[in-house]
């Protein structure tokens, strides 16, 4: 079993950590945030992970975490780096963390590896090859092994790994990173440093396009008056193409997608390449959240003073994580319109993110006396939402289903207008009809 250092205690080197040490390795997480790591080691875990608390309970003996970067690189084999690289202003990924993580190596023995996890742009391994050399760590080996974690499943994604990718610059090193793996009895993809580099990219970049090209598929059908739900199960069953991401929405958020979709943009227009698909893709994406203002309108006339209850805050189920959350640019979209603004969700804590939206307790108190509930995360919660008793507690019973995540024909029945994505809407708003004016004789 080898001993493996982890510098960064996010989403990734949690996950990381912890599956390692539940594969028997021994493993010490290092944060530079120390209240981070004084929770930590109090048992108390900072993000919303299904699993993860209990694999860090289970791994206690094998697992520690640290502020100080000597301690998780003594005698380590692997120091794995799992920082953030989020947009700068121009796009590109911010690389500073990754800096850090180096700026902060103790001298090393021996043949440690430094294996990259983080998301980074294709050649970012020559930089750090060349910038461990610099720093008489040219015995350090240097291996790029990409994450493939979803939140929500991350536990489950590292332990039933679709593959490994491992891009070595020398075969040994590649080896080395292999066997630490080997329990898992994953695929292994072996390829060069940037090949690695870019499968991560190119893997997040047609995840995102099949997101996009569903969610343009989507606006066509209500046009032409065609169900979206049944054309991607029509078209997810060839089996050339596969029925994963084909769930149409209001657009994908999150830390990854966004970012890395930009990143691979700049990264290819940077070396001298319009990538126009993935420019298409990052645009669809940003009108695909505002459509719902039209939704609303359609049914409400102007939102002004209007109460629209936004539920479900997270950009996805079963996560907290509010980075590039469609809610947060429906919300200040809302704002903007004079709308007043309710929201809700059951782990997420929006703060300052969601400033001038009065965040609830319960679905009940955000939809009381609203003009309209937006189910903006599918959270599992929101399924009962159509009942008699959140009925009447609206003003206008009207859902627009951000996620179709709903039965539109219960949803009528139940005495709601149902506006979903991508689906034939309800002919009424469910505002209480209007008579017509009396026509004056001619
Ligand atoms: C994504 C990838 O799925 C992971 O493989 C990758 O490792 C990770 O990014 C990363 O680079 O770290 P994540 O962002 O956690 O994971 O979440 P996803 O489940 O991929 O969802 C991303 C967004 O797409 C969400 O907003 C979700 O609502 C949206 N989505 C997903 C759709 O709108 N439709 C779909 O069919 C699927």
């Amino acid at each position: 079993m080898s001993r493996v250092g982890i510098f960064g205690a996010g989403w990734v080197g949690l996950v990381t950590g912890a599956c390692f040490a539940e594969l028997g390795h021994d493993v010490v997480v290092r944060d530079v945030v120390a209240e981070k790591v004084g929770a930590l080691e109090a048992g108390r875990i900072p993000i919303h992970e299904p699993g993860l608390p209990e694999l860090i309970e289970k791994n206690r003996e094998r697992l520690g975490f640290t502020a100080d970067a000597a301690e998780a690189a003594q005698d380590a084999e692997f120091l794995y780096v799992c920082v953030g690289t989020p947009s700068t202003y121009s796009g590109d990924a911010d690389l500073s963390a990754v800096w850090s993580v180096l700026d902060d190596l103790p001298p090393l023995d021996g043949r440690p590896i430094l294996v990259m996890k983080s998301t980074v742009p294709v050649g970012t391994g020559d930089k750090v090859r060349a910038a461990l050399d610099a720093r008489e760590l040219d015995h350090v080996g240097y291996v790029a092994n990409p994450e493939f974690l979803a939140e929500g499943t991350a536990v489950r994604d590292f332990m039933n790994a679709d593959r490994v990718v491992i891009g070595a610059y020398e075969p040994e090193d590649g080896d080395r990173v292999e066997a630490l793996h080997e329990t898992l009895g994953a695929p292994v993809v072996r390829s060069d440093v940037a090949s690695a580099e870019m499968i991560k990219l190119a893997a997040n970049a047609f995840l995102a396009t099949r997101i996009s090209f569903i969610n343009e598929i989507a606006n066509v059908c209500e046009l032409v008056g065609a169900d979206v739900e049944e054309v991607a199960r029509g078209v997810g069953l060839d089996h050339r193409l596969g029925p994963h991401f084909l769930r149409a929405g209001i657009g994908f958020g999150g830390s990854c997608f966004p970012k890395d979709a930009s990143a691979l943009k700049q990264l290819a227009s940077n070396s001298g390449y319009h990538f126009q698909l993935l420019s298409a893709v990052i645009e669809v994406n940003e009108l695909q959240k505002r459509r719902v203002i039209a939704k609303l309108q359609k049914h409400l006339g102007k939102l002004r003073d209007k109460r629209i209850a936004l539920l479900g805050l997270s950009f996805k189920p079963n996560t907290d994580d509010m980075r590039e959350a469609p809610s947060i640019v429906l919300a200040s979209r809302l704002l903007a319109e004079g709308a007043e603004v309710r929201g809700w969700d059951p782990v997420a804590s929006p703060g300052e993110l969601m400033k001038g939206v009065a965040i609830c307790e319960s679905v009940l108190e955000a939809v009381r006396d609203a003009d309209a509930a937006v189910i903006v995360t599918e959270w599992d919660e929101l399924r009962d939402l159509p009942s008699p008793e959140v009925r009447d507690a609206m003003r206008n019973p009207l859902i627009v289903d951000g996620r179709n995540l709903l039965d539109p024909e219960v949803v009528e029945q139940l005495g709601f207008a149902y506006e979903g994505i991508g689906r034939v809407s309800s002919p009424f708003s469910g505002l209480p009809e209007t008579p017509e004016p009396e026509q004056k004789p001619a």
